[in-house]
């Protein structure tokens, strides 16, 4: 354990050091098993359910967009579900240390767009994005850097999560 937490923070230094603002990708196996151990030796492996009761339900239909934009309930059960399923690597309120992508900047190329059409696209392009990295996780040549969530989180949960990182955002849209 104790070596565990040596290296994963000696890692995490060296990904604040020598990161610039997009992931580097291909580095993230050996972190993420690290961040695994370190995550189930704490005993927070467990996604947690999360309850969406108070939001419209969205049927059985995957949306392509987030129904969610700016609703304040939303933002308000996705920064819990958040905190509790995807914060143990994406950082707390969605500041990275390094470990996986900063989902701050995650939808940061649509913001400089001046043609409103096209930024609206864009959005919409990210949010497909994500709702497939959410539900099908992050898995290659059978290492998974991240989880599949579909069938722990609903619909209602993976929108709401994404509502509350569109007010993280570094760059505002
Ligand atoms: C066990 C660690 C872990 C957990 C838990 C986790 N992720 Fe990830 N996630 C990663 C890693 C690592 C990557 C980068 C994978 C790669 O190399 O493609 C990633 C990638 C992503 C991406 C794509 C980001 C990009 O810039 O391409 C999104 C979106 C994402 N995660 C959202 C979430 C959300 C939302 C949750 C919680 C429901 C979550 N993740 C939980 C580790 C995790």
């Amino acid at each position: 354990m104790s070596f565990l937490l040596r290296a994963t923070a000696s890692l995490r230094s060296h990904f604040a050091r020598t990161a610039p603002s997009s992931w580097l990708r291909g580095a993230g196996a050996i972190t993420l098993a690290l961040a695994a151990g370190l995550a189930s030796a704490h005993g927070d492996v467990t996604p947690q359910p999360v309850d969406t009761k108070g939001l419209p339900e969205l049927g059985d239909q995957w949306r392509d967009e987030n129904p969610y934009r700016a609703n304040t309930e939303a933002v308000k059960i996705g920064s819990s579900a958040y905190n509790q399923n995807c914060a143990r690597c994406h950082g707390l309120e969605a500041v990275s240390g390094g470990i996986a992508p900063d989902l701050r900047l995650l939808d940061s190329e649509c913001a400089s767009m001046k043609d409103q059409r096209k930024k609206n696209m864009c959005v919409k392009d990210i949010d497909e994005y994500f709702l497939g990295s959410v539900r099908r996780g992050k898995v290659r040549n059978g290492a998974v850097y991240m989880p599949p969530f579909e069938g722990i989180l609903n619909q209602e949960a993976m929108w709401a999560i994404k509502a509350y990182l569109e007010t993280r955002r570094e760059k505002p849209l």
